[in-house]
């Protein structure tokens, strides 16, 4: 069975071609450097770039893997959660184009794909739902940072998630009061680099509460604070790597032991991350440290498929169809507020 796949929630355009777990192309157009002149996604732009750009991704889509749209044996988007009319775009042009095929079209959860994500791997990729363990899985991005159980395929429970900013906008939002372009996650990554993560001690809120929420809100005022007090450090090269890899240390550390702790209670083997922040060398690196420590296998989504991408969609999408109680659903709407259940 080949099944077309597409994403649009946000402000990536793609479309995916996927048959048996194995992703036989994958094409996502980013509007990233288009929102980076308004420091973040203005959603009447994202609307134009994903009306404008999702046939020629699908075409691309299509033409990488080397079939024809009359190949097509099913059709899957997001659904929701997103920016309403983005989802709009992307939704029902995959199900008009399912329903002149009278192919069968499912609507997907993004963030339920998210949980997928990392268990596609390999050159060519494929989802190795083979080596599917239960685990406890990290979304984390600009738009949404929780935490989530995942029992057995198909089958989750969140266990907590932001009760203010997310992961990535805390490195984007800290950034910007260090005058760093948007997004500032990858240029706070990369001056970290070569800064001293000890010099500075910004909070780390919630580590130690019991419970498996976040909140980033804080750590972005006490930058906010320090950068007031000390606005001369701006304007030095080695004082704003340290601040860079200081900020960074704090959200990974929060982040990592949050994560860690809920998988030793929760009494899984696994761990698995997926979201834009994954793409943070030294949230991989923690993450990889402390799994090792306490003996967990950890997955991290690829980078190329940490950010939104319809590959994860497609793969979620065939096991979904798998389902007996798979419907069809050509006029289902989106579901802009969807929570994960
Ligand atoms: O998955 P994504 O495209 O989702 C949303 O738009 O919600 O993730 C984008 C987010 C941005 O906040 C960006 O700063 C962050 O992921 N990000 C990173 C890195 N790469 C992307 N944050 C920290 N380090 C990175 N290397
Ligand atoms: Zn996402």
């Amino acid at each position: 069975m080949l099944l077309l796949a597409f994403e649009s929630s946000c402000d990536e355009t793609s479309a995916a071609v996927i048959r048996g777990g194995w992703v036989l192309s994958s094409v996502v157009s980013s509007q990233t450097n288009l929102h980076a002149e308004y420091g973040g996604v203005v959603p009447e732009l994202a609307v134009r770039e994903h009306i404008r750009n999702l046939q020629p991704v699908a075409s691309a889509a299509l033409a990488a893997a080397g079939v024809s749209a009359d190949a097509i044996d099913a059709v899957a988007a997001t659904q929701g959660p997103g920016l309403p009319a983005a989802l709009m775009v992307g939704l029902k042009a995959a199900q008009a184009f399912a329903f002149v095929r009278r192919k069968p079209f499912i609507g997907i959860h993004h963030h339920e794909a998210h949980l997928y994500s990392p268990w596609i791997s390999g050159q060519p990729p494929r989802a190795a739902f083979d080596e599917f363990q239960p685990n406890v899985s990290l979304i984390v991005s600009g738009g949404h940072t929780m935490l989530v159980q995942v029992e057995s395929e198909l089958k989750h429970r969140v266990l907590g998630g932001t009760i203010d900013d997310a992961a990535g906008e805390c490195f984007d939002k800290t950034g910007k009061l260090m005058g760093l372009a948007y997004p500032a996650g990858p240029i706070i990554d990369r001056l970290a680099e070569q800064g001293s993560a000890a010099r500075y001690d910004f909070p780390r809120p919630l580590i130690n509460e019991a419970n498996d929420d976040f909140s980033f809100s804080g750590l972005k005022t006490s930058v906010r604070y320090f950068l007031r007090d000390n606005p001369a450090l701006l304007d030095d090269p080695v004082a704003m790597r340290d601040l860079c890899a200081s900020v960074q240390i704090a959200i990974v550390d929060v982040l990592v032991t949050k994560t860690i702790r809920a998988a030793k209670r929760l009494g899984v083997r696994c761990v698995t991350a997926s979201g834009g922040v994954t793409c943070n060398r030294v949230l991989r690196r923690e993450l990889l440290a402390r799994c090792q420590k306490h003996g967990f296998q950890l997955r991290l989504a690829d980078p190329s498929l940490c950010t939104d991408n319809a590959a994860m969609i497609g793969v979620l999408a065939e096991r979904r169809l798998a389902q007996p109680e798979f419907a069809n659903d050509y006029d289902g709407e989106i579901q802009a507020g969807w929570a994960l259940a």
